[in-house]
């Protein structure tokens, strides 16, 4: 088995330095470990990606400059060994040990002295670099500053509040299958389990976990009685409102979450469309687990005359990619992942989505546009725009300050994860 440091440092290194997501790193070296070296793992990685700033600041002070070229990746060492010195309850000589034994593990016996070095200095110093941290406003959040100022001029009095709950672990929602119980139901057979949990009448299928669980201990998981989902990506499927006999096309569909949830409602036909044909068969895998079933379709969303068969849908849920920033606990990498420009990038995707899309909708048909970024440029504008252009939508408001200049729900992070939806539909 491997080293979970160094496997750590590898993964770490793969995501900041070469782009690469975490949602595909983390689970090819978890293989490589033991299971609970595989929650040290997990914690590691979202540590260090939560921090990241921080401990680059860190590093910068110690050291005369940066790893670079083939050393590159004990740079991450470094971060490793830093996060679990500040931020775990590791002891710290085993922190530092077993930090260096990563070294070894990696056949770099020539780094030992060095590594151990800077994090024994950090030990020494660690209240003065932690004060000097706190005066640079992007360690003090560990956000990029690009993103620290959107959310300054979008949210001027809670910005803070959503940055700190980027911070937190999210916590675990499940969605209860209606076709096998009611939520009551289900909540019963927890408790009778002695898992302990809770609802929120704001989320008529969801169960919030008091504490996160491997899902094959849940009464009857392998059956498709529930699913992990988020509480706030749970509104999408009552949103939509799916009725028996409905033709429905859920057009950014995979890993498919969102067309399971509507499946569990309505006796509906569902065409399940995504460009990426890999992420296309997790919805397979997940239709085949609750028994249920859709028309899964590898197309492109923004140009439907390639696949379309010309009869119009009665609903239509629009989950379209976007920046993910309102999901952010769960995948800190997007933090240094995304850049400024991908915004507008995302932006434009998304209004030739919904332009392209519109037209499959039958008169008198809903759709549902939905993100889960917190941006209004991916989110209020976007649909504004679309409705002062398109002359048969018609706006619905989802609460009281919805209206067609400012449209649609913004859930931000916290009970629920960062959530967008916005309900148009079309006239008779
Ligand atoms: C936010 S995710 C959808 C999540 C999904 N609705 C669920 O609940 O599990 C966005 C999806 O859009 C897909 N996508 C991106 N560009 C697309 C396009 N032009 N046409 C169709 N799908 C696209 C991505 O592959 C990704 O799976």
């Amino acid at each position: 088995m491997a080293n979970v440091r160094a496997l750590a440092a590898e993964v770490l290194y793969q995501v900041v330095d070469k782009g690469q997501s975490l949602n595909t790193q983390l689970p090819f070296a978890a293989q490589k470990v033991h299971g609970k070296d595989k929650a040290l793992l997990q914690q590691i990685c979202y540590g260090v990606l939560r921090y990241l700033p921080t401990l680059e600041h860190y590093c910068q002070q110690l050291l005369e400059q940066p790893l670079k070229g083939k050393r590159r990746v004990y740079q991450f060492v470094l971060y490793v060994g830093m996060y679990q010195l500040q931020y775990m309850r590791v002891p710290e000589h085993a922190a530092v040990a077993e930090t260096v034994a990563a070294v070894e593990s990696m056949r770099a016996p020539g780094l030992k002295g060095l590594i151990n070095a800077i994090l024994r200095t950090f030990q020494r110093q660690q209240a003065e670099l932690e004060a000097s941290a706190n005066l640079i406003p992007v360690c003090q959040f560990n956000h990029p500053g690009w993103f620290i100022k959107k959310l300054q001029a979008t949210y001027p009095d809670t910005w803070q509040d959503i940055l700190d709950e980027n911070q937190q672990q999210a916590p675990m929602w499940l969605r209860v299958n209606q076709q096998h119980y009611t939520t009551a139901e289900y909540s019963e057979m927890l408790d009778e389990d002695g898992i302990e949990h809770s609802t929120d009448a704001q989320y008529q299928d969801g169960i919030l976990l008091d504490k996160p669980c491997d899902v094959f201990t849940l009464p009857g998981f392998r059956e498709g009685a529930c699913s992990v989902q988020d509480a706030a990506a749970q509104l999408a499927a009552r949103l939509l409102d799916p009725q028996d006999d409905d033709l429905i096309l859920d057009a950014c569909a995979a890993p498919g979450g969102k067309t399971c949830h509507i499946l569990e409602l309505a006796d509906a036909r569902v065409h399940a469309l995504d460009a990426d044909d890999q992420r296309l068969e997790r919805v397979e895998q997940n239709l085949k687990r609750i028994g249920l079933r859709a028309e899964c379709i590898h197309a492109d969303a923004s140009t439907p005359d390639t696949w379309w068969n010309s009869t119009p849908y009665d609903r239509i849920l629009l989950d379209v990619p976007c920046s993910a920033t309102g999901v952010i606990r769960r995948h800190p990498d997007i933090k240094w992942l995304r850049r400024k420009t991908d915004i507008d990038d995302l932006a434009e995707l998304q209004a030739s989505i919904l332009k392209n899309i519109w037209p499959l909708l039958k008169p008198g048909g809903t759709l549902i546009y939905a993100t889960c970024s917190v941006l209004p440029e991916e989110n209020a504008q976007q649909v504004a725009q679309f409705i002062t252009q398109t002359n048969d939508a018609i706006h619905h408001p989802l609460h009281d300050n919805d209206t067609p200049e400012q449209p649609g729900m913004q859930l931000l992070p916290g009970l629920s994860d960062g959530f967008y939806y916005a309900k148009l539909t079309k006239k008779q």
